[in-house]
């Protein structure tokens, strides 16, 4: 990604599933001065989405996409973005696997966090399978996404401890914590 020369803050789409905790602190990261980039949309493949609110609160443009055909919803969000403006993605508990051709389009320009010290635990139940596992460390990963899932480089990493009193829940509980603070870091990392 070149860096940041410009006053411009760089267009950004945050894509999100779920209640979007990370998206309510990248907005909040977006809206201070240093902050390299403005998000200008939130998109969605569910209504069901709670983190959608921020976007009303915020009064950010927000699009939700029907999953049901990949291909169609694919190039939908593909027209919108382009439409927009947009240049950065950042995919903040996206539940869902971009192809290979819409990630070409957006080439280095898609960044995903997910809850493990990649390379390990790829995909879904990261907490689950790292405690099952008898871990000793748990954390979080910010990396650029490639067509391979979970694979790309790493960006920024955050290493947090697994007590003996952990279970899935608390786990994930304090690895969101140390999320909040890795994407706008990882972000930054990016652009300056
Ligand atoms: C976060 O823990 C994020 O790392 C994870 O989903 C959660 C979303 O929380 N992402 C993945 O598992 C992607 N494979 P949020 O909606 O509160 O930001």
């Amino acid at each position: 990604m070149e860096k940041l020369t410009g006053l411009k803050k760089i267009k950004t789409a945050v894509f999100i599933s779920g209640k979007g905790s990370n998206l309510k602190n990248i907005i909040r990261f977006s809206k201070i001065k240093k902050s390299p980039i403005s998000i200008n949309v939130i998109i969605s493949n569910t209504n069901k989405a709670r983190g959608l609110n921020f976007a009303n609160q915020s009064k950010i443009s927000k699009k939700i996409f029907d999953y049901k055909n990949v291909n169609f919803a694919e190039n939908q969000i593909l027209k919108f973005l382009k439409k927009k403006k947009i240049k950065f993605i950042c995919l903040a508990g996206f539940m869902k696997i971009l192809s290979k051709g819409f990630i070409k389009k957006f080439d280095g320009k898609i960044i995903n966090i997910h809850p493990s010290l990649l390379p390990k635990y790829k995909g879904l139940d990261t907490h689950n399978r790292a405690i099952k596992n008898k871990e000793k460390f748990a954390g979080c990963t910010v990396h650029y996404v490639t067509a391979k899932l979970d694979s790309g480089k790493i960006i920024l990493q955050k290493k947090i401890k697994i007590t003996s009193k952990d279970n899935p829940k608390t786990l994930a509980k304090k690895v969101l914590k140390q999320e909040h603070k890795l994407y706008p870091a990882a972000i930054k990392k990016i652009f300056y």
